[in-house]
């Protein structure tokens, strides 16, 4: 059974996360999309669990699609998985640097894990869930960005923030 993991920090998903999950799923005979810490971002819209109970109501009616968290190293979770390769989404030439360096990072601390980089469609390539946090805060419809499913959560949030 070849498993991979597609890691990230999903503060929210996206409508590009979810665009490389239903394209990585039909590689993979399962694939985990876990929720993890990026310790070069602070804080946080969403609490980890909040971030998998989204993930969850969204990649509901993909069958071979799991959804875990882990606040450990992605290396030792794909050995403790069995994961044969961990997935990344490549928005921009900006984003290579960085994830072929943790590409790399993860090899050398399980040689077994292949990372595989697929290019995100044309349409998602400006997404980010930094871009979903800031057109959330000026209240801007957010249809084109996120998934359906959690447009509610995520302006609910917001308002809460910005009263609190
Ligand atoms: O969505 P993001 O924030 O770009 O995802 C980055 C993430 C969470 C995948 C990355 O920071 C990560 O792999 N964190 C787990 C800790 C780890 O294994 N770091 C790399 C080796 S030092």
């Amino acid at each position: 059974m070849k498993i991979a993991v597609y890691p990230g920090s999903f503060d929210p998903i996206t409508l590009g996360h979810l665009n490389i999950i239903k394209r990585a799923a039909v590689c993979f005979d399962r694939l985990v999309v876990c929720v993890m810490v990026n310790s070069g971002k602070d804080g946080g819209l969403f609490t980890p669990d909040e971030r998998v109970e989204l993930i969850h109501r969204v990649v509901d009616r993909l069958p071979n699609v799991e959804v875990d968290r882990s606040s450990g190293l992605l290396s030792d979770y794909c050995r403790r998985r069995k994961a044969c390769a961990v997935v990344k989404g490549l928005r921009a030439v900006s984003d290579y640097e960085k994830e072929v360096q943790m590409a790399l990072i993860n090899r050398k601390l399980n040689p077994r894990l292949e990372t595989m980089f697929l290019p995100s469609s044309a349409k998602y390539t400006y997404l980010s869930s930094s871009v979903v946090k800031e057109m959330a805060f000026y209240g801007s419809d957010l249809s084109d960005f996120v998934p359906r499913e959690i447009i509610g959560d995520v302006n609910e949030k917001m308002r809460q923030r910005r009263e609190g």
